[in-house]
């Protein structure tokens, strides 16, 4: 089932842009956690629309409602159910287009696959939306790893052609990842982040949008965490984060540029430091035959642009079966990507917390 994810930790999410509500069930948590709410809204404030000019007009605050699994303040360790009611919806924007199918988004395939029954509506279930039920539950397995002393941070690499310096992968500053969420646009370099703005407003004046990279870190995990082959950091890693709608590319530590590297300039040279096997360099990002080694897990997700701009695009009428002309006046975001990132750290929390709840399992 697609809605459904996890092994040791599962999640089913439901909802459509423009239905009663969206929400996630969280099964095979830890019961007695005392949860901090003020820290899983602000997780979904950041993830909210409607906030400055580089988001859509559509204003929803994203409040949620925990209906179980939750009691005296604390997970009952029963399935933890919640939602999000949806309030801010104009339907009315998609009647007109309804069967003009939108280049790159899950239209025309969401119609084909299943039958035309599918809410059309803002998206429906295809829509980004979805994501704040996502949102929510990657913030409660970021506040308990968080409690095990993991920090999970993001922040955007690149915005269009714009990119913000690379990071010393081996000395990162926990203080300065864990205060990028307190930002409007999560970027280290501030200078950088003026010059991004300036390229997500530029697009969006011309009625366009733009994509960029959104780069993930895992601070103070153990060695030992994962598997060879299929259950790979990376495999499971790579399976939460092209679940998020937009996602079109995932590289670990030097990605694809460490193939052009020669052995002895790739790989990360061990040494001890008291108790601890450290590296000196991390090119693999933290993680070598599938299993953490120690070092920071750092990895790169590739945000495409926005499908649905209001500059005229070539498509079809799928009720007419001709070719048609689309111009999407309905309220989207220019750009995708700085609202993406507590969406990929959800993402990456959910499946760190997974793997620790299978280890405990195990021993
Ligand atoms: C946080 C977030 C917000 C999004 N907002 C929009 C939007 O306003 N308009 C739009 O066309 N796509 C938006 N998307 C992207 C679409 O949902 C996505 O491109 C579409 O479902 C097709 O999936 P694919 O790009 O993975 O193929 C958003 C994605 C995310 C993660």
């Amino acid at each position: 089932m697609s809605g459904i994810w996890g092994k040791n930790v599962k999640i089913s999410i439901f909802g459509e842009s423009h239905g009663v509500a969206i929400g996630v069930t969280i099964d095979g948590l830890p019961a007695g956690i005392e949860l901090d709410l003020d820290y899983i809204n602000l997780e979904m404030q950041r993830r909210a629309p409607g906030k400055n000019k580089m988001s859509t007009a559509r204003k929803e605050g994203d409040q949620f409602e925990i209906l179980s699994g939750y009691f005296n303040g604390k997970t009952t360790g029963t399935p933890l159910c919640s939602i999000i009611r949806n309030s801010n919806q104009r339907s009315r924007d998609y009647d007109k287009i309804k069967s003009i199918i939108r280049p790159s988004h899950g239209d025309y395939p969401g119609h084909i696959k299943y039958d035309g029954h599918n809410d059309y509506r803002g998206g429906g279930h295809f829509s980004g939306r979805i994501t704040a039920p996502l949102v929510f539950a990657g913030a409660l397995a970021k506040y308990i790893l968080e409690e095990k002393g993991i920090i999970i941070g993001g922040h955007i690499k690149s915005i269009e052609n714009i990119e913000a310096e690379n990071l010393d992968y081996v000395n990162i500053d926990k203080e300065v990842i864990k205060g990028i969420k307190h930002k409007e646009l999560p970027v280290i370099n501030d200078e950088t982040g003026e010059k991004m703005r300036s390229a997500i407003h530029s697009a969006k004046e011309d009625g366009d949008s733009v994509g960029g990279i959104i780069e993930g870190l895992v601070l103070d995990i153990d060695p030992g965490l994962g598997a060879p082959f299929f259950d790979s950091i990376e495999s499971r890693l790579s399976h939460a984060l092209f679940s998020i709608p937009g996602v079109k590319g995932i590289e670990f530590g030097l990605g694809f540029e460490i193939s052009k590297l020669r052995g002895s300039k790739a790989n990360d040279e061990y040494y001890v430091e008291g108790e601890t096997i450290k590296t000196y360099s991390n090119n693999n990002g933290g993680v070598t035959g599938g299993i953490t080694n120690g070092m920071p897990i750092i990895f790169r997700v590739a945000m495409k642009p926005t499908p649905s701009i209001s500059k005229p695009q070539r498509t079809v009428d799928i009720s007419t079966m001709e070719n048609t002309e689309i111009e999407v006046r309905g309220r989207h975001d220019p750009c995708i990507v700085q609202r993406a990132v507590p969406v990929v750290e959800a993402a990456c929390a959910l499946t760190i917390l997974d793997f620790f709840l299978e280890k405990e399992r195990v021993e």
